[in-house]
């Protein structure tokens, strides 16, 4: 901690808020936002990695996806946003952490329909550092995730601010002592974690996660996953797999932006021999090597 700021670390003290640099404490959007009354908006996530921000072309592409998709426009050109959202990073002095960045439909007498005549989105941009230490033990020791139903609607590939039933299984999994949550739809497949992609090792040895529909969220860590064990030359398959298929699997994890993240038991059933599998180490390395060379400005 340096002796500049007070004894407090240098994080989350500044939000960009349509326009302005404020302060954290004070920031604030209208109360008829329609991000705040009707879950009207979109957001993203991404790491900072060596005070630089992870995958950040592929999260603005996602971001323009998900606000073409719900007829919103974006809030500001694109590489505006990005000169932005590096100076949040630098303001708030984050070398390793998270950004997070929210687009609202904006402020309006309150209505169901989308306005005819839309009102300028709201954006919310934020960054903190993230908790190293516990972020390290859960990478190197692996979690205990539990099953839920999955009761969202049917455009999850939408990141959108509407996250009642992510959170409820987040919560129904962190009261049970596990630390997330896969939900599991009418067919008995997992979809997806509550806020992360969902892998396991099959019993061919391969990697194994769901294909992109509607039904899950298209993740960045999820791609460039895919990119680097394809390079590594590592069997992958994209495809759903059964929460029975998961409890008998070899080895499983899960991916987002904090990274690769061992599952070692599920619903209380031990995964593989209970520790990190070989094939998710791999996984790690090999996002991390990807991360650095990301961090560092260097293309694979
Ligand atoms: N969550 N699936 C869901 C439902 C998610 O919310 C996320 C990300 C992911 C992984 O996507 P990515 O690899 O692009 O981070 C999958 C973020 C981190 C969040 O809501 O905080």
């Amino acid at each position: 901690m340096s002796k500049g700021w007070n004894g407090r670390p240098p994080v989350g003290r500044i939000a960009y808020v349509d326009g302005r640099y404020v302060g954290h404490g004070s920031a604030g959007v209208h109360i008829e936002d329609r991000g705040f009354q009707l879950g009207d908006g979109v957001y993203e996530v991404c790491a900072v990695v060596d005070g630089a921000l992870m995958d950040e072309a592929e999260h603005l592409d996602r971001l323009v996806r998900s606000v073409g998709e719900i007829e919103m426009a974006m809030p500001m050109p694109r590489n505006a946003l990005k000169l932005v959202m590096r100076e949040v990073v630098r303001r708030n002095g984050v070398r390793d952490g998270l950004l997070y960045l929210q687009v609202t439909r904006g402020a309006v007498r309150r209505d169901h329909p989308i306005p005819d005549t839309q009102p300028r989105p709201s954006l919310v941009i934020t960054a903190r550092g993230w908790d190293a230490g516990a972020m390290a033990k859960r990478r190197a020791d692996g979690i205990a995730v539990i099953s839920a139903p999955d009761e969202r609607w049917g455009r999850v590939d939408i990141k959108t601010v509407q996250l009642l039933p992510n959170l409820l299984a987040k919560t129904a999994a962190r009261r049970a002592g596990a630390y997330e949550a896969w939900l599991v739809d009418r067919d008995g497949m997992v979809t997806e974690g509550s806020s992360t992609t969902a892998w396991i090792v099959d019993a061919q040895g391969r990697l194994t996660t769901r294909d992109l529909t509607n039904a899950i969220l298209p993740g960045v860590t999820r791609r460039v996953i895919l990119e680097a064990a394809a390079t590594a030359q590592l069997p992958v398959r994209e495809r759903a797999f059964s929460l029975p298929d998961a409890l008998k699997a070899k080895e499983a994890f899960i991916s987002s932006a904090t990274g690769v993240i061992p599952v070692t038991r599920i619903d209380g059933t031990q995964i593989g021999d209970g520790k990190p599998g070989p094939l998710t180490r791999r996984v790690q390395e090999l996002y991390e090597a990807e991360s650095g060379r990301r961090a560092k400005g260097l293309s694979s």
